[in-house]
């Protein structure tokens, strides 16, 4: 193919080999969606633990069986194993160093509820480890694209260590913020432990007294993305939503794109979901199916006239649920049956774990992290429910149109750009939109969304629009493409 390019694609979750949220979903979707657009496209992530060598076949590559990597004084002797996302032949290599990546979790211990401390020496370290594999792949990436804090040095070590480094002369940095909330932000006292002893040089790394392995990246990347186009100018223009990065996101203004992203509708499409009863536009009544076995799951009773409200999310407060727990009685009696699905902060396990005692022919609540009940949720719901106090994209309201499940969301970065109000809009809506932060106006929308169910008619109308909506990778993919080939022409220059 002409035009072919070759992408190194880094992030620190890809699923289904590890997965905390919606990155993972995307690091495995949009690679998938290059390939397919012809490009030579491999990821680099850790080999954790709770990965099954055996179950993903993964296969040891001679050149990668030993990789040297120093950090301070220390050499870690690590090495790399291959695999292909299932289904596909995009190319994952897993770094592995049992020391750092050995554990089940990600990047908080479920055993202490905290971060694992050192969470600053493990990402550093892979940062320098993915470098060191691409040189013994004798593999030069044109385009590196970053994810996150967990691999946002990269852009700075190719900036200061590796500035001179002809290997990487052609090669050019893009970071992706899917939130800029996560920062990886340490003590300086790491420093040395990282292999940086020249940081009082390097103000790049620095802000507010420590060590931010984002501001890093976003200083240093050739150009930075993220992940709705709404979110782009909300974390350059809100206070708040910057979470203290402002200054430097301005500086690099004529550098930041917001990329809306895809869906991969081979995984979340009601016709071929594995996990589910199949249904489509055209047969919108076997949707039933499947909110039968959800109640039926979640020991509430059916009534096919009782909308079901959805949720499956991280319990995090960005995602709003202090406001549910403000009016829970309110949208009970509403007549309305709440499934919970998730994990996180525990205050939420709380909120929940009471409102399902206190309600038990309402609310049900599964807190785990549990892939086949997210789909039954996304089909045997009604609606689902994004109170986000802050949203980059989402990537759940996105399945819910494709689901027939009609969103109700708050209009902030990626749920703004992706929902149309049905109230505002009846002749375009899909879903249910609120503005203000608050509990009142969010009652408000589902009071509306409530009204608009029991208008029969009018509700399969609105479900039908949404699952027509398409975001696949398409679209998303292609501007990747254009901003990687821009990047290169630039370096070429
Ligand atoms: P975020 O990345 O902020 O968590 P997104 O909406 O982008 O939010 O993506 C969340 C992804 O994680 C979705 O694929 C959702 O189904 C999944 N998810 C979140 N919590 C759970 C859970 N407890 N069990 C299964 N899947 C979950
Ligand atoms: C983050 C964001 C979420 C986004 C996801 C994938 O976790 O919180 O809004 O959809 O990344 O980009």
């Amino acid at each position: 193919m002409k035009n072919r390019l070759r992408i190194l694609f880094l992030a620190s979750e890809v699923s289904p080999f590890a997965k905390t949220g919606g990155l993972a979903d995307v690091t495995s979707s949009l690679p998938k969606a290059l390939y397919e657009m012809g490009h030579d496209v491999r990821i680099i992530m850790p080999k954790y633990g709770s990965i099954s060598e055996r179950r993903y076949i993964l296969r040891e590559v001679i050149r990668l069986k030993k990789i040297p990597v120093l950090m301070g004084k220390t050499e870690h002797i690590t090495c790399a194993k291959s695999a292909f996302i299932p289904d596909s032949k995009v190319q994952v290599y897993f770094l592995d160093y049992t020391p750092y990546f050995g554990h089940n979790d990600l990047y908080v211990d479920s055993k202490t509820g905290k971060d694992y401390p050192d969470n600053a020496e493990r990402f550093m370290l892979l940062c320098r480890a993915i470098l060191a594999t691409t040189k013994l792949l004798h593999w030069q990436p044109q385009v590196i694209h970053c994810n996150d804090w967990q691999t946002a040095m990269i852009p700075w070590l190719l900036k200061h260590e590796f500035a001179d480094d002809t290997f990487f002369a052609n090669t050019s940095t893009l970071l992706s913020v899917h939130n800029l909330a996560y920062q990886g932000s340490f003590e300086k006292s790491v420093l040395p432990h990282l292999g940086i002893s020249n940081a009082h040089e390097t103000p790049d790394l620095e802000i507010y007294g420590r060590v931010n392995f984002l501001k890093a990246g976003l200083m240093t990347a050739d150009a930075i993305s993220t992940v709705s186009p709404t979110y782009a100018s909300e974390i350059q223009n809100d206070d708040e939503l910057s979470a203290g990065l402002k200054d430097v996101l301005v500086q690099r203004k004529d550098d930041i794109y917001g990329i809306l992203n895809g869906v991969d509708y081979s995984v979340w499409s009601p016709e071929n979901d594995a996990f589910v009863s199949p249904y489509n536009a055209d047969n919108l009544d076997d949707k039933l199916a499947n909110k039968k076995a959800l109640t039926q799951k979640a020991k509430l009773p059916f009534d096919e006239m009782t909308p079901l409200i959805g949720i499956v999310s991280r319990l995090v407060d960005q995602k709003g649920f202090d406001l549910i727990a403000e009016v829970i009685e309110k949208i009970v009696s509403l007549k309305a049956q709440l499934v919970v699905l998730g994990t996180g902060d525990k205050k939420y396990h709380k909120l929940f774990d009471k409102a399902a005692k206190s309600y038990p022919d309402n609310i049900a609540v599964f807190l785990k992290f549990d892939e086949e009940l997210a789909h039954l949720i996304e089909a045997g719901s009604d609606m689902f429910l994004m109170p986000s106090r802050f949203e980059p994209c989402g990537l759940n309201q996105m399945y819910s149109l494709r689901y027939g499940t009609v969103p109700i969301v708050r209009k902030t970065g990626g749920l703004a750009d992706t929902v149309i109000d049905f109230v505002q809009e009846p002749d375009k809506g899909n879903g249910f939109v609120f503005e203000e932060y608050h509990s009142n106006a969010m009652l408000n929308a589902l009071q509306n969304a409530v009204k608009a169910f029991h208008d029969r008619k009018n509700w399969s109308k609105i479900q039908r629009r949404g699952m027509k909506v398409d975001f696949s990778w398409h679209n998303s993919a292609e501007s990747y493409v254009k901003l990687y080939q821009k990047l290169d022409v630039k370096k070429r220059k």
